[in-house]
């Protein structure tokens, strides 16, 4: 088989500014030995995030000029609402700023004290608005999930029998809606089978239980279905993502992933009161229906990046390429959440250093000593960002999340380099404590020092 290329030409660029291991140092002490108190530009390879970090096409930028800028009832609202119409069915599409927004006004709707929603595992932002509204979020992952070894093709899966017994347990009325997250970000990137989403969304019609997808990274979900699954390599991806959607009563999107987009989100509701009363709280906080706190241009960009998404081209390297970069470090023993995820690679904190127990966070010292080893910057998903929470993580994860169109394949093999020359050295990485945190999403904020 041919290498499978970038399916497209870089027309723009933007220069890295290099630094050396001695600034690094120096900035990685001012930051508290938080990443996400670094500068940007003190950055050499940055995968804190694929979230609004893509680069858009040149179609989306000659969008962005052609956007209508007019309050209510512009052209680029009905652009961005005809595409996400056809590509998901629904009938009302609200735009939001970006997927918190949209988790804020479906969980100020939906949460209350008493309340649990449950997902195969709640996003970070999800739980906290979840928790924020008083109600309880329960993450149901298959068993094979917090395995890091184990190749199970979909390990997104929720547990179709836990839903069950939570359901009996706690009472039907006491769940006003059930999560999807496809694809499971907190546990790996990994994708959900439409054998699971059918089945799940069985049980909520069973139950009179509304089902809602956290459609973040639907695409590339999507693609692992058609990879994957029996049955499903003929069908076009538009057809598998419709699908999808079909079996769901609404959705949260945060747009700055499979959107390909900077900034943007999507609220989805069928029922007729509840995409009423959401409405409402859109104009009182995000902006009016058409616009939902974006601008013109915005919807523009939106609607030619969730057509871009689907295709096929892009997907297969998409794909590929978060998976060449997990295949390296497997190959230099480095274990990974297995198989690669769709957005990014999350390495096994606990494996890579052993000697630094889950209380010490290990994922933050393999952070910080990625930093200093070569200025990647990526992102703790364990004990520092879950840990401070109702509960805790099963795993102490290190995510490389690749932005969409940004980095090539050498970009790719100099994080590759630089990981495993850290892995000479993982013996020597030392455990953290925090020494200042705010009362919720402390990894943002925390101060840490080293032990
Ligand atoms: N749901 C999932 C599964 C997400 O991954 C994110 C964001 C959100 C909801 C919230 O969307 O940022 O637009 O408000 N994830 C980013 C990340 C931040 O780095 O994984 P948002």
């Amino acid at each position: 088989m041919k290498t499978i290329i970038e399916p497209f030409r870089i027309k723009s660029v933007e220069p890295i500014r290099m630094t050396t291991p001695g600034e690094r140092e120096q900035i990685l002490r001012e930051a508290h030995f938080n990443l996400f108190l670094v500068k940007a530009e003190d950055v050499v390879i940055d995968l804190l995030t694929d979230s609004g970090t893509g680069a858009m096409s040149s179609e989306q930028w000659a969008g962005v000029m052609r956007g209508d800028e007019s309050y209510a009832g512009a052209r680029s609202f009905y652009r961005f609402e005809e595409t996400l119409k056809r590509i998901t069915g629904f009938e009302h599409i609200l735009p939001t700023h970006q997927g918190r927004a949209s988790e804020r006004i479906l969980f100020s709707l939906l949460g209350g004290e008493g309340r649990v929603v449950p997902n195969n595992a709640h996003f970070d932002t999800t739980r906290a608005n979840i928790e924020h509204s008083g109600a309880r979020a329960v993450n149901l992952p298959i068993p094979e999930a917090s395995e890091p070894a184990n190749r199970h093709p979909f390990k997104g899966n929720m547990d179709v029998g836990a839903l069950k017994v939570l359901i009996d347990e706690v009472g039907r009325e006491r769940i006003p809606c059930v999560m999807l997250t496809i694809t499971n970000n907190s546990g790996g990137g990994q994708p959900v089978s439409l054998g699971n989403i059918r089945a799940v969304s069985e049980v909520c019609r069973a139950n009179g239980l509304p089902f809602f997808l956290d459609a973040c990274r639907f695409a590339e979900n999507a693609w692992f279905i058609k990879q994957r699954e029996d049955g499903q390599k003929d069908r076009p991806v538009a057809e598998i993502v419709r699908e999808m959607f079909d079996l769901a009563d609404g959705a949260t999107i945060s747009a700055k992933k499979d959107g390909i987009v900077n900034m943007g989100g999507v609220l989805l509701v069928r029922d007729p009161d509840l995409l009423r009363r959401a409405g409402e709280l859109l104009i009182l906080t995000e902006g009016y229906t058409t616009y939902g706190g974006l601008s013109g241009r915005d919807l523009e960009a939106m609607a030619r990046g969730f057509e871009e998404v689907l295709r096929e081209d892009y997907l297969r390297y998409r794909i590929r390429s978060t998976a060449y970069l997990g295949d390296r470090l497997l190959e230099a023993g480095i274990q990974i959440i297995e198989p690669p995820g769709g957005h990014a690679v999350y390495v096994d904190a606990r494996a890579f250093c052993p000697h630094i127990p889950p209380e010490q966070f290990p994922g933050q010292s393999v952070v910080c000593g990625l930093y200093r080893e070569g200025g990647i910057r990526s992102c703790e998903i364990g004990s520092v960002m879950f840990g401070g929470g109702s509960e805790a993580p099963p795993m102490e994860l290190v995510r490389l999340a690749i932005p969409r169109r940004v980095y090539t394949q050498s970009h790719i093999d100099y994080v590759a380099e630089v990981f495993i020359a850290l892995k000479e050295k993982a013996g020597a990485l030392r455990g953290m404590r925090i020494v200042e945190q705010p009362p919720a999403l402390r990894h943002f904020t925390a101060k840490f020092e080293e032990i």
